[in-house]
């Protein structure tokens, strides 16, 4: 198990790269701990709760709501838990969104860790501190920046996980490789989820990179002033198109990536439109869809990030280096509809 300290702007979170689950009694004590998972991960690793307090919710981003905050607390007020106790999420960004949000208003504040169990989970969902729920159409609408006390990796639950889960991480992989690594964009052009599926050395390289470029990032700008803006590339209109159509994360923000990438191409000559979206399809992920640009404005006027009329979107100069750039809804609407055929 390789410890790493990372620190925050007021706290750290040891990172416990390539541990197993069951070092996790190291770091929380059975008794005064809450694990918080869902369903599929329970029934696929039962034996490894063996022993925990374990609070199970019913496995999707249709849960991640404030009713599911509210029942995990209920739970939690029967089992007596207190300001001393720890909550762990096993899951994928779901459950350790909800764990990071109700560990942060739990009695105004307990602490808590993560064990992601999926790719996204491991690379981006599990990292940086953001936790909240969803308020119907608006994503992460209700929240708390927290850093988790620990994050511990254990990549044998990966072997439950389907290919389209696998797919989902590619996304932010190929965004994490758009926006701060060219080297590894060339990596990613030569493989395939077969070939990180298979080489486990290469895959545990892949998910500690992607981590360390999330964590640079969140350090910088813990509080999205300006630098973490960045890992914004691709999900404004990503996020707007998944809550709209029946798309799964990874599938919305590849469809947000390649639109960026024409408006990229557009505003600052950026020339490997082609290359992001084969590397989308060689990962089974879609580059173009066809949408109602209308239900999309609809949202993205109530979009956070906005400030007044003006979105801080995310651009590429070239692969490897993003950029903010300030386009107003009128202007966005118009390259989207020019693009949209
Ligand atoms: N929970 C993901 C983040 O903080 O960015």
């Amino acid at each position: 198990m390789i410890k790493q300290t990372i620190k925050f702007s007021s706290s750290s979170t040891n990172f416990y790269f390539e541990a197993k689950f069951s070092q996790l009694k190291q770091l929380a004590d059975q008794k005064n701990a809450v694990i918080i998972t869902d369903e599929n991960i329970f029934q696929a690793h039962q034996s490894k709760f063996k022993n925990w307090n374990t609070i199970v919710l019913k496995p999707g981003e249709a849960f991640k709501v404030q009713q599911t905050a509210d029942s995990i607390i209920d739970q939690l007020i029967e089992l007596q838990a207190d300001r001393t106790t720890t909550l762990i999420g096993v899951g994928g960004g779901v459950v350790t969104d909800l764990t990071g949000y109700v560990a942060s208003v739990y009695m105004r504040g307990i602490s808590f860790g993560f064990v992601p169990t999926t790719l996204l989970g491991l690379v981006d969902a599990s990292i940086g501190g953001k936790n909240g729920v969803d308020v119907g159409i608006y994503k992460n609408m209700v929240g708390a920046i927290r850093q988790p006390n620990f994050i511990l990796h254990d990549h044998s639950f990966l072997s439950s996980l389907p290919l389209a889960e696998w797919q989902n991480g590619f996304a932010e992989i190929i965004k994490h490789a758009c926006i701060k690594d060219a080297a590894m964009f060339r990596e990613l052009e030569k493989g395939s989820v077969e070939l990180y599926q298979k080489k486990k050395s290469l895959l545990a390289r892949l998910i500690k990179r992607n981590a360390v470029i999330k964590i640079k990032v969140v350090q910088k700008d813990e509080y999205e002033t300006g630098e973490r803006k960045l890992l914004n590339f691709g999900h404004t209109l990503g996020h707007a198109l998944e809550t709209q159509y029946e798309l799964s994360h990874g599938q919305a923000i590849s469809i947000g990536m390649t639109y960026a990438a024409e408006i990229s191409n557009q505003l600052l000559n950026f020339r490997d439109v082609d290359r992001l979206t084969s590397v989308l399809h060689q990962y089974g992920l879609p580059a173009y869809a066809s949408f109602s640009s209308k239900k999309i404005f609809n949202i993205l006027k109530m979009d956070k990030k906005k400030e007044r009329k003006i979105l801080h979107y995310i651009l590429l100069d070239k692969i490897g280096k993003a950029t903010i750039h300030p386009l107003s809804l009128t202007e966005l609407e118009q390259f989207i509809n020019s693009f949209n055929h």
